[in-house]
């Protein structure tokens, strides 16, 4: 059950965590995918950037975000000086992807939030920055609009955890409503001078 699975995986290191999430089968998206895409990155980075789910292409690969949403986050990622694996780690709220890309549904984020938990646990970022609204239900449990939400900072709480986390756009959203760009852009500054103020703390 979904409390047993919890206390097992919260024991988890980063390898047993991979090897878990591989062969998972906690809910039905495990049908149809042809591998779990578990994370990557820095296990030891100060930024988590979280995401929806896997793709065609990141099924395939079985790495995040490695299409054309994937090269739209390396370029916001680039826009605040940072870039994939250098203290940057890339999750998704589900490691499954979802058939024909359909955003993921309440009960696959809810069972696959263990492990992105795990994850958050491990990496203790100094900053999660979600993207987009699939994200922000995972991590916050917020179901807003995403324009209500963006450029906010909610705190991320799990036992002794609290993490600020900041809210935008994502970034295969963006590919399709570019005039948002600029807003997303915005957001990231403001993530960047957040980090700024929490590493000088
Ligand atoms: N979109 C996501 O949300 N995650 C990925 O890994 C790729 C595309």
């Amino acid at each position: 059950n979904k409390h047993n699975v919890l206390a097992k995986v919260m024991d988890m290191d980063w390898p047993q965590l991979r090897q878990t999430i591989m062969a998972c089968h906690l809910c039905g998206l495990c049908a149809k995918r042809k591998q779990a895409v578990p994370g990557v990155g820095d296990e030891q980075a100060d930024w988590l950037f979280i995401g929806e789910g896997p793709g065609a292409e990141e099924d395939a690969r079985g790495e995040p975000f490695v299409g054309q949403a994937g090269r739209l986050l390396d370029a916001m990622l680039a826009a605040i000086d940072l870039a994939r694996g250098k203290n940057v780690y890339i999750a998704n709220a589900v490691k499954c992807r979802p058939p024909g890309n359909r955003t993921p549904e309440l009960s696959e984020m809810a069972a696959c939030r263990p492990y992105l938990q795990r994850q958050i646990e491990l990496l203790q970022p100094k900053l999660i920055v979600l993207l987009g609204k699939a994200a922000v239900a995972a991590v916050l449990g917020e179901e807003g609009s995403l324009a209500s939400m963006r450029g906010r900072s909610l705190i991320y709480r799990q036992g002794e955890l609290e993490i600020p986390t900041l809210v935008t756009y994502h970034p295969a959203y963006l590919l399709r409503n570019l005039p948002d760009k600029a807003k997303a852009w915005e957001d990231l500054c403001r993530a960047r001078a957040l980090m700024q103020c929490i590493v000088n703390m």
